[in-house]
């Protein structure tokens, strides 16, 4: 047996390591300063109750992005130091976000879609002993320790842990064993589709589910080798990012021979987001999970005896609103961030829930989850397609969208993101949103010298959310401005950047006459986006005459 000892290292206090939406986010470099990760970790330890620390067992994974290994080796080394019982670490370090939240507690590494390598981002984050991410009163405790911390325990003479080779090794401390246990992290997901994992970690659940369990060609999997960064790519599953499978899916600018594939998905780096395609056919995430909803007890197994609820987050359209009015089912409208519907999850009112930004999911984990998403998409098509196994009357994803806007009418959804603006500009345009919000006739007075065809706004406010479960309240949660005829125009900025500020401008509008939900969908928004600038003075404060990205 290998002994170690603890020792104690003196530090202070460096600025700026408040968790944001999901996590600790920022570029390799900052992370690679002395004692910076090492303040981080301890300051978690600390927040965390004693007993989810001494004698406890946490994971260490993440996407494996660039820099993963070296502070895989950094956590083992300060658990062992602050009585952790065991690591489990998957192979390589690997581990999906979804699968990670099967696990009670731990580290996971990862910037998400955020790019990886020298000089891109990191990120790391504490998952609770429900798998979901921890809750503000943990992070926020977090964020005050990283602000007093004096000092940090590390095992400095343990040995490197060898995480590409499966298997337990114990280790004897000053306070009992510890063991680091390398595990095959597909195995534990799979427990429980073409595909481009853009490079992250969903690629070696894609291969094992899609081709080695539902026997798919393995030509259909796009980039599943995973990468430290990611190919170069940005690992963010939407229309401008997913190029390789947008063009495959007969999408993009420029087409290839033959027709498209029927059915198309994507991952992000750590495998928790999803964008699901049709043949020329985009699925907007808003729509995603309204739909899985809606076609849940019929088509999927786990919910046959009924869903419990269903959630989405704010700037999220209001898809789902309706599925749940029509159905009769419990609903709620959370802040941006999946450890909101955690609570609702655990207590026992949601079974399906869903983001804008690409996120969908459903109360086997606490975590969204890109691969569930595409297996509850292919379980509707198969549902769908049950009695046409000749495939000549194929239901087709395009299909069952169009149907669904004939059922409930159809939500325009477009979201703009100016990325990496002033931070002083970002703050600037909100306050200066919320300021208008104060007299609703000016704000009308001002829409309508923009254009006539908007109907009247007869809310604004800034979200604010209490949660049900635990009433804890969350305040600043983004600008609404909501519409006589349903639409809505949401402004926030972004808790998951790592430089600048990001604007996210969400535009949406409700189309209930059938014969009009076919059009375009930057079209039909067009009147709405102009008084969305128009209104926000988005050049004026920003100094940019367009978005970095629409989505
Ligand atoms: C992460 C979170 C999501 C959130 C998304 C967008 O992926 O897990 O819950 O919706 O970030 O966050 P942002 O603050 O950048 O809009
Ligand atoms: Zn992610």
């Amino acid at each position: 047996m290998v002994l170690f000892t603890v020792s104690r290292k003196e530090t202070a206090p460096i600025d700026g390591q408040k968790p944001g939406t999901s996590g600790l986010r920022k570029k390799v470099t900052v992370f690679k300063q002395p004692s910076y990760l090492h303040n981080f970790v301890q300051a978690t330890f600390n927040a965390l109750s004693p007993s989810k620390v001494r004698g406890a067992t946490i994971v260490v994974s993440g996407d494996g992005r660039y820099f993963s290994k070296e502070a895989i080796q950094i956590i083992i080394k300060m658990a062992a130091a602050n009585g952790v019982r065991r690591v489990w670490v998957g192979q390589n370090g690997l581990l999906s976000t979804p699968a990670g939240s099967k696990a009670s507690g731990g580290f996971i590494l990862t910037a998400s879609h955020n790019p990886g390598g020298p000089h891109e981002d990191f990120g790391i984050k504490y998952n609770m002993e429900n798998g979901g991410p921890a809750p503000e009163g943990i992070t926020d405790k977090i964020y005050a320790n990283t602000t007093t911390i004096k000092e940090y325990f590390i095992a400095e003479d343990l040995p490197d842990a060898d995480i590409s080779t499966i298997g337990v090794t114990s280790f004897e401390g000053p306070e009992g064993s510890f063991d680091v246990d390398i595990f095959d992290s597909t195995d534990e997901y799979v427990k429980l589709m073409n595909y481009d994992a853009l490079h992250g970690v969903a690629g070696i659940y894609a291969k094992r589910i899609f081709v080695e369990d539902l026997g798919a060609n393995e030509g259909s999997l796009l980039n599943c080798t995973p990468k430290e960064d990611f190919g170069g790519g940005h690992p963010d599953p939407n229309l401008t990012y997913a190029k390789e499978l947008v063009v495959r899916m007969g999408l993009g600018k420029t087409t290839l021979e033959g027709e498209p594939p029927e059915f198309g998905a994507a991952a992000d780096g750590d495998a928790d987001r999803n964008m699901i395609l049709g043949k020329r056919f985009f699925v907007t995430p808003s729509d995603s999970v309204a739909i899985i909803a809606a076609n849940a007890v019929q088509s999927i197994p786990y919910f046959s005896s009924g869903l419990k609820g269903v959630a989405r987050s704010m700037p999220t359209s209001a898809a789902l609103d309706v599925v749940a009015k029509n159905l009769n089912l419990k609903f709620f409208e959370v802040p941006t961030g999946w450890k909101f519907f955690g609570n609702l999850m655990d207590a026992g009112v949601c079974s399906v829930c869903g983001e804008e930004s690409f996120g969908t999911g459903s109360d086997h984990i606490r975590e969204k989850d890109g691969i569930w998403a595409v297996l509850a998409w292919l379980s509707i098509l198969a549902f769908r397609n049950k009695d046409n196994l000749g495939g000549d009357k194929l239901v087709t994803v395009e299909d069952i969208v169009k149907e669904h806007w004939a059922t409930y009418g159809r939500h325009y959804y477009t979201r703009y993101d100016y990325e990496n603006v002033d931070a002083g500009a970002a703050k600037e345009l909100m306050a200066y949103l919320v300021k208008l919000q104060a007299s609703l006739p000016d704000v009308n007075k001002i829409i309508k010298g923009i254009r006539t065809d908007v109907s009247d706004v007869v809310q604004a406010d800034e979200f604010e959310y209490k949660d049900p479960v635990d009433g804890s309240i969350s305040k600043h949660q983004g600008i609404r401005y909501l519409f006589g005829d349903g639409s809505r125009l949401i402004f926030r900025l972004s808790g998951t950047g790592s430089e600048g500020a990001t604007i996210r401008l969400y535009i949406e509008q409700y189309e209930k006459d059938s014969s009009k939900t076919g059009r375009d969908s930057q079209e039909a928004l067009a009147p709405l986006v102009e008084v969305a600038l128009k209104l926000s003075k988005m050049q004026e404060f920003t100094g940019r005459s367009a978005p970095t990205v629409i989505t």
